[in-house]
């Protein structure tokens, strides 16, 4: 397949480029192509460029960010959503959006599906869900892939972040009132060429499985990086951060597990899978 992929500079964009290149045609975006924002130029460039699938990765996503540009957020996560969306329409090209746990408020108890009701906190998981139906009035076929917590090789993320720590001081203090999925880019990067493959349009959630609080993911971080680090426990409030997150926004992959089937493995085992390697 042709297969252009934008954000392709970001955390997790950069990865799918390459896990995407194995198997089939990739063009990479980035804002130096064409700003999303611009629906003459995203057009444009999409129309020119003729892919037969768009992976959408490019996202505004500092969430405390959005929170104080709210204006931003929704010219890029739904408006930027719209253009490209328009531009698949155009060609006849299908469209996966990468999209996010922080479309729910975190008030279940148990782990979300996909078709649970989205209730966002925050102005990025508003702008987010905003993109999610803005593709899903303009196209028939896409697919909607919820993600979370990611980290991997390339880019910012919290293992990163962790580590860097890790090496400064001897104690971190983390909040323990969030629980999530914690996800390896590259697994995500796998579902998705295995899910574009199957032409099983529709929604999906893709994370590794099982859940922990950011204070047990550090704490794990840094034992199986074998780092003597104390985790102390604080609560959101204490951290004080702009934007609000969900307490719980486990998600499962339900409709991956009753389509192509459920491969994402315990995120024990991918974030061990992570360290061992030299990207780390
Ligand atoms: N990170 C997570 O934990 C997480 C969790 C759930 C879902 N997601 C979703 O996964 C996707 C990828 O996330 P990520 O963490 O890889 O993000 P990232 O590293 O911030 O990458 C996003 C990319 O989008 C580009 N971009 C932003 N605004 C743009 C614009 N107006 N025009 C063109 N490109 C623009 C950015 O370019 P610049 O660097 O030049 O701004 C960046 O390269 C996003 O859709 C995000 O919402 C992420």
């Amino acid at each position: 397949m042709r297969i252009l992929v934008t954000g392709a500079k970001g955390m997790l964009g950069s990865t799918l480029v390459t896990r995407l290149s194995c198997e089939h045609e990739v063009i990479s975006a980035s804002r130096d192509n064409f700003d999303i924002r611009d629906p003459l130029a995203t057009r444009g460039e999409i129309t020119r460029l003729a892919p037969e699938l768009v992976v959408h990765a490019a996202a505004y996503t500092d969430v405390d960010g959005c929170e104080t540009n709210p204006d931003l957020a929704y010219e890029v996560n739904a408006l930027g959503v719209q253009n490209v969306a328009l531009g698949c329409q155009e060609v006849g090209a299908e469209m996966l959006l990468c999209s996010t746990d922080f479309v729910f408020d975190g008030t279940a108890r148990r782990p979300y599906i996909e078709w649970d009701q989205p209730k966002p906190l925050s102005v990025y998981g508003a702008s987010k869900y905003a993109g999610e139906r803005v593709i899903a009035h303009l196209l028939n076929r896409y697919y909607i892939v919820r993600m979370a917590w990611l980290y991997g090789p390339n880019g910012k993320n919290f293992v990163k972040t962790m580590l860097k720590l890790g090496e400064e001081q001897d104690s971190v203090s983390v909040v323990t009132d969030q629980v999530g999925s914690p996800t390896y880019t590259k697994d995500v990067a796998e579902g998705v060429v295995r899910l574009v493959e199957s032409k099983n349009f529709g929604i999906y959630h893709m994370v590794n499985t099982g859940e922990c609080s950011w204070n047990e993911f550090a704490k794990e971080i840094f034992r199986l990086a074998g780092k003597k680090v104390d985790v102390n426990p604080i609560t959101s409030e204490e951290l004080g951060r702009p934007a609000k997150r969900p307490a719980y926004s486990v998600l499962r992959n339900f409709a991956l597990e009753k389509t192509i089937g459920d491969h994402m493995r315990p995120w024990q085992e991918a974030l061990a899978d992570f360290l061992k390697s030299e990207e780390a």
